[in-house]
């Protein structure tokens, strides 16, 4: 029988397994420490098989500067789990992230990654790191991976969440 796979906001509990989730994707996840999951918890969904962990998904809010006329919220540290990849989790995920977001009304949803095809398959259009510098500067500047966004090979995404309402 196919156990079913489901998908709700993350608990406390959910803290360490997310960590060695993120931890087991390390060559295409920027390392998050324990810590910042916990006292972010409220950012994360994951996918429960059974009483596993098999996949995780978080967001944050980025940065304004002055008013808000630009909101974005980026998505980041989607990791399924080895066994569970190609079978849409990470589509469905993406997704419930995505309904969790658009609650805010930003104007767009963001994601730097190393795989852009996958993105692109949910609607995500690539854009350019200059355009999003000031939003992604606290990232970047605490990246231990690469020396700035220029040379890092993440590809930035975004996914346009405009309405009537966000246009005003
Ligand atoms: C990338 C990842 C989240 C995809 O999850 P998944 O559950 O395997 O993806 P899905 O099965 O939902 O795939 C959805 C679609 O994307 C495609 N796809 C999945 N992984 C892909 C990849 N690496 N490159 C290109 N396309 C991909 C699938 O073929 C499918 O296409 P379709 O809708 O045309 O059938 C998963 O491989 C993973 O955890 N990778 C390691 C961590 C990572 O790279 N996270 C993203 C960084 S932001």
């Amino acid at each position: 029988m196919t156990q079913e796979i489901n998908i709700r906001a993350a608990g406390f509990e959910d803290a360490a397994p997310i960590f060695s989730l993120i931890q087991s994707a390390a060559d295409c996840l920027l390392p998050r420490s324990l810590g910042d999951l916990i006292q972010n918890i409220d950012r994360c969904l994951v996918a429960r098989k059974e009483q596993l962990i098999v996949g995780t998904v978080s967001w944050q809010i980025l940065p304004e500067i002055g008013r808000c006329s630009n909101p974005a919220v980026e998505i980041k540290s989607l990791v399924i789990r080895d066994s569970e990849r190609g079978r849409g989790l990470g589509r469905r995920l993406v997704s419930a992230a995505i309904d969790r977001i658009a609650v805010f009304r930003p104007c767009e949803i963001i994601v730097l990654t190393f795989t852009p095809d996958f993105f692109a398959r949910l609607g995500f259009k690539v854009t350019s790191k200059e355009r999003l510098m000031h939003k992604l500067y606290m990232g970047c500047m605490n990246c231990t991976r690469f020396e700035s966004p220029f040379t890092c090979p993440e590809v930035a995404m975004s996914l346009s969440m405009e309405t009537d309402e966000t246009k005003k």
